[in-house]
């Protein structure tokens, strides 16, 4: 799998011959202005919950790339309100499976709702599985003991994991999290972008060292093959 950062909790994760784009946020993120919105054209787009900071540029790269979108069921009606028809209503605990590829949606432990204020449906993360890889990516979420059910039932390669804490769990529990899923790669989001959430890289790269755990934190525009 090849994976790049495009800035807070935006991803492309590149496994066989298809790309899967996580939660853009990309024109309002100053810290990520050498990416280019309109470069962004996958195969699948996949929408944790419906605060800004994860949806912001979804409508533009949807329409872009004609994309599947798959999300909760709410902020698929805001989808298709916004013009998009190439979506993939779910909600916790569904799977859903496109070509090779299944998609579970998980728990979060998060609120989520539109900038003006209206319901957008429950919070959640995704497994995302197909015959050789297996990852997770838990979206804004607090640490929950119902992490270990995620991976009683398949062998994650590496998980996606807030870190950035005040919004989201930060590092201690984002340690407790790895060990519940079982993974000793995880690639870190959700921090540094607003002052709430600003973390010191090294000493987050030394906690999870401290316990077995690769924390790896990715420059934005950055792609890695892991
Ligand atoms: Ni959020
Ligand atoms: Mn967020």
């Amino acid at each position: 799998m090849r994976v790049t950062f495009y800035g807070h909790a935006c991803f492309k994760v590149e496994l066989n011959n298809k790309s899967i784009v996580f939660d853009p946020f990309i024109r309002g993120n100053e810290l990520a202005n050498n990416i280019e919105v309109a470069d962004i054209k996958p195969d699948y787009l996949l929408l944790s919950h419906a605060h800004s900071d994860h949806i912001a540029d979804a409508v533009e790269i949807a329409k872009q790339s004609n994309a599947s979108a798959y999300a909760v069921y709410e902020l698929c009606m805001w989808l298709n309100k916004k013009g998009i028809s190439n979506f993939h209503p779910m909600n916790i605990g569904g799977t859903a499976h496109s070509e090779n590829i299944c998609f579970t949606m998980t728990p979060a432990i998060h609120s989520s709702s539109f900038e003006d204020g209206s319901y957008g449906g429950v919070a959640g993360g995704f497994v995302v599985q197909n015959e050789t890889n297996c990852f997770y990516y838990a979206g804004d979420t607090a640490l929950f003991s119902d992490m270990s059910l995620i991976s009683s039932k398949r062998e994650l390669d590496f998980a996606f994991l807030p870190i950035g804490d005040n919004f989201t769990m930060g590092v201690t529990d984002a340690i407790e999290s790895a060990k519940l899923l079982g993974v000793n790669k995880i690639i870190g989001m959700h921090y540094d972008t607003f002052g709430y959430i600003k973390i010191n890289h090294q000493e987050a790269i030394n906690q999870f060292k401290t316990e077995g755990i690769e924390l790896i934190l990715l420059e934005i525009g950055q792609t890695i093959e892991i």
